[in-house]
């Protein structure tokens, strides 16, 4: 993690960076726009090479998706299922469940895409069962992603980012899969989850230019200590709506930001299943600007 005036530094720094191919649209765009009168730039538009490609059942990681396409300035296309999952949580929970267990994954009315053209595909989706949800093995079934810069970004309950790219990685040897980013289904539905989407997307850009890998991006903190009465505190009014994990705090280690970051490193005993450690990312805001949230479960 790294600090948010860090942070405002880099993201300038991306709209003139011409590291990372596909942030550069956005900045030659910038660029053009200085140098030349509007109504010339509007008679030239640049012709994307990136396109965001993404499935939504519930509409969050279309809005993350949408906000993805406007930063990087790339054309959308949605994967639609050819019969869509059910409207309810524990029906979606069983056909996706049999889907898995299958690995027959379902038809989508789009799913050989003309990608030729692109040199980027920005790939979002809902992490389902820890991993992408079912549409994305059949838009990977259909489409050749080899030779392209793929970029994973997902919405989850509490996590699967790592894990999801990292499929990814083994299904597409032969792509370029970058640092995955995701956020949260319950930031990305608060009233301001279109500024959190923003933040959250331009950050991330940031990174990626910068050539940031996950590891880099857990630098910064403090050493693991054992937690005190505050700490406690922040972390049960964090995981409050997230019983279903059984997370107990072992230690944890901050970083200073604009309020402050938690890393507890926690067992973790999902749904009642084995005990695992795991990573849980914690952001406690300055006082008055709200209470403690649950970032991700690192998985
Ligand atoms: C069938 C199903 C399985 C899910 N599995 C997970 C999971 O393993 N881990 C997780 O963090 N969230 C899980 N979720 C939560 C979704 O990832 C989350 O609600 C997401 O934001 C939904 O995105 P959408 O609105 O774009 O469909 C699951 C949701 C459904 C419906």
């Amino acid at each position: 993690m790294i600090c948010r005036s860090k942070l405002a530094v880099m993201i300038s720094a991306v709209a003139v960076s011409a590291m990372f191919v596909a942030c550069n649209d956005r900045a030659e765009e910038k660029a053009q726009s200085k140098a030349q009168p509007a109504a010339e730039t509007a008679a030239q538009p640049a012709v994307s090479k990136s396109v965001v490609v993404y499935f939504s059942q519930t509409g969050t990681t279309k809005k993350l998706a949408g906000v993805m396409k406007q930063a990087v300035n790339a054309d959308e296309i949605e994967l639609k299922l050819v019969t869509p999952y059910p409207s309810t949580y524990d029906s979606t929970i069983a056909v996706v469940g049999a889907q898995r267990e299958s690995k027959q994954w379902p038809a989508l009315e789009n799913a050989k895409l003309d990608l030729a053209k692109y040199d980027t595909v920005y790939l979002g989706y809902p992490i389902m069962f820890g991993s992408f949800a079912p549409p994305i093995y059949s838009f990977l079934d259909s489409n050749d992603l080899s030779g392209k810069v793929v970029v994973p970004f997902c919405t989850y309950g509490s996590g699967g980012r790592k894990a999801s790219a990292a499929e990814l990685k083994t299904l597409e040897p032969n792509a370029n899969v970058t640092l995955a980013m995701g956020v949260s289904n319950k930031r990305m539905t608060r009233d301001d989850g279109d500024s959190i989407a923003k933040v959250e997307v331009e950050t991330f850009l940031a990174n990626l230019a910068a050539g940031k890998t996950d590891e880099m991006l857990m630098g910064g903190y403090s050493e693991q200590r054992p937690l005190t009465a505050e700490d406690s505190a922040v972390f049960v009014a964090a995981t409050k709506d997230y019983a279903y994990l059984n997370l107990t705090p072992l230690s944890v280690s901050t970083q200073v930001v604009a309020g402050m970051n938690y890393l507890f490193l926690c067992e973790m005993k999902a749904f009642g299943g084995a005990a695992v450690q795991t990573n849980v990312k914690v952001f406690k805001p300055l006082p008055g600007r709200g209470e403690p949230e649950l970032i991700v479960v690192e998985k």
